[in-house]
């Protein structure tokens, strides 16, 4: 039979992530689809047999139900995920967990006092570049973390989302509420925290919104590109720059350098990990290639998800890391 999971909202990473990972996992048996865009709900549920559901209460009031992943947009998440774990579910938050610390702080009471999983979106540490990376760290193969750099962007969210245009949610601040921060660079921020074991404290940056605009032409009210330098709890010095407007190919790169060498990740564009030692020695590792909005493939969190719900264990990704990385955002905006 298997269980019955629901996902709120049916744009874009509902129908390339959320809804094939269910599909795909053995222990999934019915997916129920609730979108406030009622059509969409019916194409996500035609598109993978599943079923929809006209309100949200059909969602959260159904008891064989048991997990729910939300997928609206960010302004949304602390209302949606909040009345799902009060509900009862299981949920699967997608990233950033909130538009901000004191809405997320609200959805972790509401975790405490349901007992139930949340486990955030942060797909960025399940490739298996980052987790090669992990490994080498953990083990301290290249000494100690000294530096970084990381980077994340693309062409914009424009031609991502369900709604392709620059009247997109992504360009709004009452509904996304940090622009290229929240949606690119948290990823990065919440990969360096994992990676490093660490938590970056301190922050500088520049942010603009230089090229996009909205639907009337007006320059978008969230910025596009971030550039800061970060300062961690371990005393590790980086810098991060997260756009927008890339109009080139994607830019996913992260780069450690470490006492005894260096950890080139999706750096190289035939090996996805690069490890150039002190000693000159060099160790190319031909993973796969990221998801990307072109190349979508298993992320790996769904499963992660339903595994930490079968066998009772803390989800991969936790609510508290998820508040971590959002602090930095807010920072770095200077929210
Ligand atoms: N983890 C990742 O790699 C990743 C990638 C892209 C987007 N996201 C996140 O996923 C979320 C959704 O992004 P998207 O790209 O799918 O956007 P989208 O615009 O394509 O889809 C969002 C959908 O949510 C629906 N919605 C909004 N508010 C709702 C509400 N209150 N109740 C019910 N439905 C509601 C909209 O009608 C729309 O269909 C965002 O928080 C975004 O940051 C994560």
């Amino acid at each position: 039979m298997g269980i019955k999971v629901g996902i709120i909202g049916c744009g874009s990473i509902a129908r390339y992530r959320h809804a094939p990972e269910y599909k795909a996992n053995p222990h999934v048996g019915e997916i129920i689809f609730y979108d406030r865009n009622p059509e969409r709900a019916e194409v996500l549920a035609k598109e993978f047999g599943g079923r929809a559901v006209k309100t949200v209460e059909e969602l959260l009031g159904d008891p064989s139900i048991i997990a729910i992943s939300d997928c609206s947009s960010n302004e949304a998440h602390h209302i949606n995920t909040t009345n799902a774990l009060l509900c009862g579910k299981h949920v699967l938050c997608e990233k950033p967990l909130a538009i901000n610390v004191k809405y997320a702080e609200k959805i972790l009471d509401a975790q405490r006092k349901s007992g139930k999983k949340l486990m955030v979106d942060h797909n960025q540490r399940f490739t298996k570049a980052h987790q090669k990376a992990k490994e080498i760290l953990d083990k301290k193969e290249l000494g100690e973390v000294l530096t970084f750099k990381t980077t994340f962007g693309h062409q914009g969210p424009e031609s991502w989302g369900v709604n392709k245009s620059n009247s997109t949610w992504f360009f709004k601040k009452e509904r996304s509420h940090s622009g290229v921060a929240g949606d690119l660079g948290i990823h990065k921020i919440d990969l360096i925290h994992y990676l490093l074991d660490d938590e970056i404290e301190e922050v500088h940056s520049f942010y603009a919104a230089l090229d996009k605009v909205d639907g009337n032409g007006n320059p978008i009210e969230v910025c596009d590109n971030v550039v800061c330098a970060c300062k961690t709890k371990k005393g590790r010095l980086g810098t991060a720059s997260f756009s927008w407007t890339y109009y080139g190919s994607e830019d996913n790169s992260t780069i450690i350098y470490c006492q005894k060498g260096v950890l080139k990740i999706y750096h190289d564009s035939d090996a996805q990990l690069v490890i150039e030692k002190r000693d000159g020695t060099i160790v190319k590792y031909e993973l796969e290639s990221i998801q990307t909005n072109d190349n979508q493939t298993n992320t790996g969190v769904v499963d992660a998800f339903i595994d930490s719900i079968m066998n009772n264990v803390k989800p991969l990704v936790t609510g508290e890391q998820a508040v971590a990385s959002l602090r930095v955002v807010e920072k770095l905006l200077d929210a």
